[in-house]
């Protein structure tokens, strides 16, 4: 699918095998899902706009290079978001952090926005959404839609999952079709309830320990 890169670093693939594991402690899963996002970001952030400023090394004067532009903004749909967050955070702490809270209808499994607060100016930022599971799209094309409603443009707009379903990659495309995905893992399908097989089950509840 255009737009889709699937991340499939060995290391990513062992940590995600381990957190599928239904016996994978949530203490374990949420550290393997930190380390995930740290290798996911570097792979998504690969592109980021550059330019060059003038240093001094102990040697000489020299045109060395350094990310251009504003702050990225990192958008964390919650709660899942907040696992793979943390780890992009500790690689670009001077992001600027929005979230857009939704949970989800169980009936029409549509998202219900329930807290939103993004950074300001993002017309002119490059923005990355996270949410662990991009599963039907709808909170993806919600939370992108947010984004778009606040002045950013749809071609600064990154997403970042860790499993994806092949209906969310499809309907978030179809909404956005110039949005670029990143995922670590495109799985087989959605089941009944619109949870991803062979997944990993509720991400949220597998990082916090819920039920
Ligand atoms: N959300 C999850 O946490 N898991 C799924 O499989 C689908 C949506």
């Amino acid at each position: 699918m255009e737009n889709l890169t699937i991340i499939d670093h060995p290391l990513i693939q062992h940590k995600l095998t381990e957190m599928r594991k239904k016996s994978t402690s949530s203490n374990h899963f949420r550290t393997l899902l930190k380390e995930i996002s740290l290798l996911l970001a570097y792979e998504i952030t690969r592109n980021l706009p550059m330019t060059e400023i003038s240093i001094e090394t102990p040697m000489e004067q020299f045109n060395s290079p350094t990310l251009d532009g504003k702050k990225l903004a990192l958008i964390s749909i919650l709660r899942a978001g907040n696992g793979l967050l943390d780890g992009i955070l500790d690689l670009i702490p001077s992001a600027r952090v929005g979230f857009v809270g939704l949970y989800r209808n169980e009936e029409t499994l549509e998202p219900v926005e329930y807290y939103s607060k993004v950074p300001s100016e993002l017309s002119s930022r490059v923005s990355i959404v996270v949410d662990p599971m991009l599963a039907t799209g709808n909170s993806a094309v919600h939370a992108v839609d947010t984004l778009v409603s606040h002045g950013a443009s749809i071609e600064n707009i990154k997403f970042m999952a860790l499993v994806a379903a092949p209906e969310g990659v499809e309907k978030l495309l179809s909404k956005h079709p110039k949005i670029e995905i990143f995922v670590a893992a495109l799985d087989e399908k959605l089941n009944d309830h619109a949870y991803i097989v062979p997944g990993l089950g509720d991400a949220g509840d597998r990082l916090f320990g819920t039920k």
